[in-house]
């Protein structure tokens, strides 16, 4: 039964349930997939993808054959004995996560002997303990639960499915452990077999650390910037030490997104929670929340008062390849920007929609030379291709002023100075 090919069930038809369903079908898997927005799940039906993720929609119109779009749990039973959640666990105002949709899904199982919870969403460390706990109280012990946490970056999570780091199973070394990992067999990645509270674990640690590399450089930054030194110098110095790694060390305007900024205050809350105050993750978050201001204050540096300036954002979203808006840097930076009385310009090349909703009094142009036009500054916030090879002397004609922050150290400072502009970026001198 326990065929590389077993169908499967993938309760959340979001960024993760979406690439994971997709994922699987690519290894010859039929996947039902199930979610409770039914306009979502008609779309889905009609071959449409209501996310924006490189490669996702090739790989779902490819496979349209394996993938299946309900509305109804009871399909998913039906077909499959593995159902994968991957549902949203958004943090609440205390900074633990929300775990409503995950216990409806708990809820919504039959008793059974033949089927296993396969948890994708990040939960905190004891939730599978927890769910087994409801499961004996609603009469449902026979069924099996596993972690299986996913580190797929919005962005490249098609390829991060496809080729992972690792493959984490947290279970009770049962059928339902045996049958992810034969699952994921095909992948040829190393696999962690280990107890559910590691591999729930696994999740948030890997988040935390990488948040916290990422404050750790930004910091560095801020030190490079009064004492001379180069950032980017400093991380390629370090990061070919190969106990550090070259990676997540590209000091910027702060982290965002939906994983990073919730896990970090997640595993911070859980560990509160249980008696423990972690230091490390407080000064992360600090760190982050200070670096999306910093901006500020380079732009006072060369324009004095914001009062009536005009600055233009170019990238809304967290990072580039993506239309996420959460948590973006660009939220805080436009309001704290709006708030100082500059006029604020934006542009985007895919998160425009989005950003309309999210960011109101904000002027949206249709291209980077309408985003300048006029501008008395521009910072570069989201690292977007198009962004790195734009034409320096075109966006100086354009611009009334002559200031470029480059808020990701994107561009090449040399050849924003040659193009008559004052370049300052993240760190470097
Ligand atoms: C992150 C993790 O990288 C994934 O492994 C994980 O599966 C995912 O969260 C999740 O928990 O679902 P993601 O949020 O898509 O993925 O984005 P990242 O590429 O990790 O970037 C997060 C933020 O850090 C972005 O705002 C990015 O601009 C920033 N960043 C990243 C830096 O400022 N510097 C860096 O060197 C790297």
């Amino acid at each position: 039964m326990t065929s590389p090919r077993e169908p499967i069930g993938v309760i959340g038809t979001g960024y993760v349930g979406l690439v994971t369903a997709a994922g699987f079908a690519e290894l010859g898997n039929d996947v039902w997939c199930i979610d409770i927005d039914a306009a979502k799940v008609d779309r889905l039906k009609r071959g449409e993808i209501p996310i924006y993720e490189p490669g996702l929609a090739e790989l779902v119109t490819k496979h349209r054959g394996r993938l299946h779009f309900s509305t109804d749990i009871a399909d998913a039973l039906e077909q499959a004995r593995l159902l994968f959640v991957a549902v949203g666990t958004p943090p609440t105002y205390s900074g633990d996560a929300d775990l409503s949709s995950v216990n409806a899904v708990v809820d919504a199982m039959p008793p059974s002997d033949q089927h296993a919870l396969v948890m994708k969403s990040t939960v905190p460390v004891g939730t599978g303990d927890s769910i087994k706990r409801i499961f004996a109280g609603q009469g449902k012990e026979g069924f099996r639960y596993v972690s299986c946490p996913e580190f797929l970056k919005e962005g490249s999570a098609v390829s991060d499915f496809l080729r992972p780091n690792r493959v984490v199973v947290g279970d009770d070394g049962d059928w339902a452990g045996d049958a992810v990992v034969e699952l994921y067999a095909p992948l040829d990645a190393p696999l962690v077999r280990t107890d559910i509270a590691s591999g729930e674990m696994i999740k948030l640690a890997a988040n935390a650390f990488l948040a916290t590399k990422i404050s750790f450089i930004n910091e560095i930054a801020n030190v490079c910037e009064v004492t001379g030194a180069n950032v980017t110098e400093v991380a390629k110095g370090i990061g070919l030490d190969d106990r550090i790694g070259p990676k997540f060390l590209q000091a910027g305007v702060g982290f965002g997104g939906s994983c990073f900024p919730k896990d970090v205050s997640a595993l911070k809350q859980l560990a509160g929670n249980s008696g423990y105050h972690f230091q490390l993750l407080n000064a992360v978050i600090e760190v982050n929340e200070l670096q999306k201001r910093r901006v500020i204050g380079k732009l006072e540096k060369h324009l004095g008062t914001l009062v009536g300036k005009r600055v233009a954002l170019l990238g809304l979203a967290f990072k580039p390849n993506t239309d996420d808006m959460r948590e973006a840097t660009s939220l805080v930076l436009s309001a704290r920007l709006q708030a100082a009385g500059a006029h604020v310009s934006a542009y985007d090349p895919i998160a425009e929609g989005e950003a309309r909703r999210m960011m109101p009094g904000l002027e949206f142009a249709d291209d980077t030379l309408g985003c300048v036009r006029d501008a008395d500054a521009v910072v570069l916030v989201t690292e977007w291709e198009e962004f790195k090879t734009m034409d320096l002397g075109q966006i100086a004609a354009a611009m009334a002023g002559n200031v470029l922050i480059d808020g990701r150290n994107a561009l090449d400072p040399a050849a924003v100075r040659a193009a008559g502009l004052i370049y300052e970026g993240i760190g470097q001198g």
